[in-house]
């Protein structure tokens, strides 16, 4: 199943696992929704058991913090059951979740008492029309509301997660910052990737996070930071002038990929270690088989200690964010 070459083996131990619970999501940002949409059948996507399940063979391999990605996590049903039952397992130390923030305002209560940890929520401009454009026709407000309501809950870390895209709104990272300390959110800036799918846009309006962050370094004094506040492979500063993190997520080289701690699990069940790899294992198949957890734990076991795909390959494979969930 996993069919490439490996080069190099993983030192790093997984603890963390990135759940994509729907590849659907009604939002179009340019640089992820594929020109035609190949959604999965009902029957294909993993129910919250067999995701709970998946979570408590995972936590015995050491998967401490969990992520719902989508697709819009949200736009699948009681969400917050979900939440709540993967919280109930031993080993689980939290569970958070990453929403393009359009239907937080209505869940947010019901998120926070189910026992999520932190929401990040992707804005890309805080300009209305622009906005409205970049997502197919939403509105600003209902996610500024929907984050507005998740502080108000207390639901912390909440994280503004920006993707850079030159000319589109590098004009506002400023902004960005300053709404951000207004609102008493963390914020992040993520360098736009390749799919496979939308290299011409990246072609096109790919910038540096490295540019925007010595910018800002400038303007809002940023400070490195030790604190492992802000999660994943993000370079983080706090601002005193702004009293928050703001972080940037910068491509991936392939030099923290031997360090890298992440696992990801696709809404049709396949585990994979790397985003950018293109195999994959079938744990969907043996959940609904007769084997046992422990059985299944040991087969996972080894395919996690099976050497990953390098980047540079990556961009031989056509993969879909919506799909394997960022
Ligand atoms: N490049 C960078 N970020 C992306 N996201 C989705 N697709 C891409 C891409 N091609 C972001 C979303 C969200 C997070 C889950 O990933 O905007 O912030
Ligand atoms: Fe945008 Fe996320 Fe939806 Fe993709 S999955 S279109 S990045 S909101």
């Amino acid at each position: 199943m996993v069919s490439e070459e490996r080069s190099f083996k993983p030192k790093a131990k997984v603890d963390y696992l990135r759940v994509s619970v729907t590849d659907r999501c009604h939002f179009q940002c340019p640089y992820c929704a594929p020109a035609v949409r190949k959604l999965s059948k009902h029957a294909d996507i993993l129910t919250f058991e067999e995701i709970k399940a998946a979570a408590r063979i995972l936590s015995r391999l050491g998967v401490r913090k969990v992520r719902l990605t989508g697709g819009e996590p949200l736009l699948r049903k009681n969400i917050d059951a979900l939440v709540r039952a993967l919280k109930s397992v031993s080993g689980i130390e939290s569970v958070n979740l990453t929403t393009n923030g359009h239907l937080l305002l209505e869940q947010a209560g019901a998120l926070r008492e189910a026992g999520i940890d932190g929401v990040n929520v992707s804005l890309d401009s805080l300009d209305n029309e622009k906005y409205g454009r970049l997502t197919g026709g939403f509105s600003l407000e209902d996610s500024l509301s929907g984050i507005e309501e998740a502080l108000r809950l207390r639901i912390t870390p909440l994280k503004i997660n920006v993707v850079l895209m030159k000319g589109v709104n590098d004009d506002e990272v400023e902004g960005f910052c300053l709404k951000a300390s207004d609102l008493g959110c963390d914020l992040r800036f993520i360098e736009l990737m390749r799919t496979g799918e939308n290299d011409s846009f990246v072609d096109r309006y790919f910038l540096q996070a490295a540019v925007i962050r010595d910018r800002l370094k400038e303007r809002f004094h940023l400070i490195p930071s030790q604190r492992p506040g802000i999660s994943g492979p993000s370079q983080d500063f706090f601002s005193r002038d702004l009293g928050i993190m703001v972080g940037f997520i910068h491509s991936n080289d392939g030099k923290k990929c031997l360090d890298c701690t992440r696992m990801r699990l696709t809404s049709k069940g396949f585990l994979k270690r790397c985003l950018f790899s293109s195999g994959g294992f079938d744990l969907r198949h043996l959940l609904r088989s007769k084997e046992t957890e422990e059985e299944i734990s040991d087969k996972v076991r080894r395919f996690t200690l099976l050497p990953e795909i390098l980047q540079e390959t990556a961009s031989l494979y056509h993969f879909s964010m919506m799909q394997i969930g960022g």
